[in-house]
């Protein structure tokens, strides 16, 4: 029986710690079947790595960083992202474009009305061989939302690596972050799962797993 290709994606400040879940998920769905595709923006693909390397390691104004962020998105769901959705496969992707709105829209300031302009250009896919569910302006089907408190992240992250641009940046930036989050979350809430992400573990671990089977997709 053909199935239904599945666009999920993880979000949440730095330190959230998001990339153990994506890659426990990845092992559960495909063990009830799933073909996976594990990715990440910006980047995915050799040209958007090359830009990912660009944004968070140079300075720029942050229209050049949102409109980079865009350019390698929209390589990334036409070259990856949207042929995998047609094939059935589910696409996990950490980080899509509520990062763009928290980001650059709730940590750099910039306009939320110009982001849905750019959100809708770069999104938008008529190829042929896109499914009918990821026609048009292409969005993720699910989006987990690791939510906590920036203190509580930094912690987390303290020591642990040279910071990139974004994570070199004061606490005050990650509260507008999360805010940015907040507000995309509250506008689109029947895509969003928000987690609390300050819990042991274990229970986020199981909170990720009941959004996904709360949809019938585990
Ligand atoms: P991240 O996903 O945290 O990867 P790693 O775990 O390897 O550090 O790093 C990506 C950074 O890019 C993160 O700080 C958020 C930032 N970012 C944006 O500012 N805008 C975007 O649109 C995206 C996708 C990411």
């Amino acid at each position: 029986m053909a199935q239904h290709g599945r666009f999920i994606s993880f979000e949440g400040i730095d330190g959230a710690g998001k990339s153990t879940h994506i890659e426990a998920l990845a092992q559960a769905l495909r063990e009830a079947g799933r073909t996976v595709v594990r990715t990440r923006e910006p980047g995915g693909t050799p040209l958007a790595e090359k830009i990912r390397a660009l944004a968070l390691h140079e300075a720029m104004d942050a229209l050049t960083e949102t409109l980079l962020m865009f350019a390698a998105r929209r390589d990334h769901l036409t070259q990856v992202i949207v042929p995998a959705l047609a094939r059935g496969e589910v696409v996990l992707c950490d980080r899509f474009t509520d990062a763009t709105f928290a980001y650059q829209g709730g940590g750099r300031g910039f306009d939320w009305e110009s982001l849905s302009l750019l959100e809708r250009l770069a999104q938008t896919v008529q190829a042929p061989e896109a499914d009918l569910a990821h026609k048009g302006m292409v969005q993720p089907d699910l989006t987990i939302w690791f939510d906590l408190p920036p203190a509580v992240a930094a912690e987390r992250l303290a020591g642990t690596r040279v910071p990139d641009r974004f994570e070199a940046q004061p606490a005050a930036f990650f509260e507008a972050v999360r805010a940015g989050y907040a507000r995309r979350a509250s506008q689109q809430p029947a895509r969003f799962a928000r987690i609390d992400a300050d819990q042991p573990r274990e229970a986020v671990w199981r909170a990720v797993q009941g959004a996904v089977q709360a949809r019938g997709w585990l």
